[in-house]
């Protein structure tokens, strides 16, 4: 018999059909070693309550049928121990993006017609008698991608599956192990179901990090983007963006020689080309020409100003990190505008890079070419934490508001940084810093990753970031605070979509910072 550990509170969101409304019930339930969730709902349906309704079979992970929200995140109930949550309580909710039928059971029909709709078979227009094989450097891909239970999971995590048009990671991720499918002839037809949806994943990589069986469908849908740009099926929004960023150098085809502009009266050091310079600021091209954003520049700049940094911007000789243009499937631009900025990097002797953008935070960090690079790169956040560390600067003013803070997917849930934006927040005199219900790595992105925030079509209730947006006003929160361009300005807009502009101010968290400053 199993060692009894403890007594752990469940409390489950159930719907009840009848009275058409949702209910929560609490149980109180003994905890044995190795016990999943599962066995606690079997455990309470043999002993506590017979009416209690969820879906379950193999109980070992192979079905997929046990997906559930457990504390806010998508699981298999089945393959989720109750002590490694590590929590004294827990709520158990159905799975969002599907409809409730009773209880804890939702419709996955929906999350099915999806999948079925990419002809999740070989399509062949002959039957050769022997068998192309595969390319060798293909076949791990392939396994990883029959690895798929259908379990949902990835769908209820999945900002952009808000929006029934788009297909889900599932669906996407399986066409991909189609397409690099040697013997399947099916390109074309699947292309065709995805080519106006497939824009409207935002990277934002939650259905990456929820998969029961570690699938990275976040990178099957940038290499099928890959696929839908090199065979030309791009929209016009997304075109724009790519060929903007080809002769510019920035997504918004403004002038290089623009760059610097939200300079203006700060005193910051624009690099003469060759001119040696230790610690870079990358300004990022949000920053750099948006007109809301540039504050985000300038906030930045005049705080590492007041830690009493020596540092340099490159003006125009930095160009776009080409993060987004990865997502968007043009690997070709991305290493175009990488080989470049590294040139530059090399060309100044730079040793340390701060970035405003987690975008380029996370290119530099971890995708090739520029992983190669030996420099040591930091998000502001880290930097102006580790400076009130050490006492280099001292928010003394006081900002009487109620924070909440939205966490960049790129930054946190790509970088796991999560606690120094708080702890920048949490330093300011008057800021009573919220937590959302979805946060650190379950956190709801703004909808903006992945090109989508030059690409955004979807009707206001169908955007991640109005969902999200929604969620802070839930909170009566005054601000919220974020540490990424993209998202300042995905929220901006949602805000603005919402009629909320004298209720919710977007901030940016160096912003803030920068208030609380004497
Ligand atoms: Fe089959 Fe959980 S019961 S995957």
């Amino acid at each position: 018999m199993a060692e009894f550990i403890k007594n752990i509170e469940v409390k489950i969101k159930r719907y009840d059909p009848e009275l058409g409304k949702e209910l929560v019930s609490t149980y109180t339930v003994p905890v044995y070693r190795g016990m999943t969730v599962l066995d606690a709902l079997l455990y309470i349906k043999d002993n506590v309550d017979g009416s209690l309704n969820f879906r379950y079979s193999c109980r070992m992970g192979i079905c997929g049928s046990c997906g559930v929200l457990v504390n806010g995140k998508p699981m298999l109930a089945c393959y989720t121990q109750i002590l490694h949550l590590n929590v004294d309580s827990i709520l158990i909710e159905p799975l969002p993006n599907m409809s409730t039928i009773k209880d804890l059971v939702v419709d996955v029909s929906h999350f099915f017609n999806k999948y079925r709709y990419i002809k999740p078979y070989l399509i062949r227009s002959t039957y050769p008698q022997h068998e192309i094989l595969q390319k060798p450097e293909d076949h791990w891909r392939y396994w990883n991608y029959t690895l798929c239970i259908k379990c949902a999971v990835c769908y209820a995590a999945c900002p952009a599956s808000i929006d029934d048009k788009f297909l889900g990671p599932t669906a996407l991720s399986t066409m991909y192990r189609f397409n690099i499918d040697t013997r399947d002839e099916g390109v074309k037809e699947r292309v065709k179901v995805s080519e106006d949806n497939i824009w409207l994943c935002t990277s934002c990589h939650s259905c990456t990090l929820h998969c029961p069986k570690e699938i990275n469908s976040s990178n099957s849908i940038t290499e099928l983007r890959s696929v839908i740009v090199e065979g030309g099926f791009v929209p016009k929004t997304v075109r724009d963006v790519l060929s903007n960023t080809f002769l510019t150098y920035n997504p918004w085809g403004m002038p290089s020689e623009k760059r610097a502009e939200w300079i203006r009266d700060l005193n910051v050091k624009l690099l003469n080309p060759n001119e040696q310079c230790e610690n870079l600021y990358f300004v990022c091209c949000g920053p750099a020409y948006d007109v809301r954003c540039q504050e985000i520049a300038r906030s930045t700049a005049y705080i590492l100003n007041s830690i009493g940094l020596s540092y340099g911007i490159l003006g125009v000789d930095e160009w776009c990190c080409g993060d987004h243009m990865l997502r968007l499937g043009e690997k070709g631009l991305f290493e175009f505008l990488a080989e470049h900025n590294i040139q530059a990097f090399r060309d100044h002797g730079v040793r340390n890079i701060i970035t405003n953008s987690p975008h380029c935070f996370n290119v530099f960090k971890n995708e090739n070419p520029y992983s190669s690079l030996t420099v040591n790169v930091k998000h502001y956040t880290q930097v102006f934490a580790e400076a009130l560390r050490n006492g280099l600067i001292k928010p003394l003013r006081e900002i009487n508001a109620k924070v909440a803070y939205h966490d960049p997917c790129f930054l946190g849930k790509r970088n796991k940084i999560f606690e120094e934006p708080r702890e920048i927040l949490q330093s300011i005199p008057g800021v009573k810093l919220v937590e959302m219900n979805r946060n650190r790595e379950n956190s709801f992105c703004c909808g903006g990753g992945g090109g989508r925030v030059w690409t955004e079509e979807a009707p206001y209730d169908k955007r991640p970031s109005v969902n999200r947006v929604k969620e802070a006003l839930n909170l009566n929160v005054d601000i919220i605070a974020t540490a990424c361009p993209f998202c300042i300005i995905m929220l901006t807009d949602a805000v603005k979509a919402l009629g909320l502009e004298d209720r919710i101010t977007v901030m940016d968290v160096g912003e803030l910072l920068k208030l609380s400053l004497p």
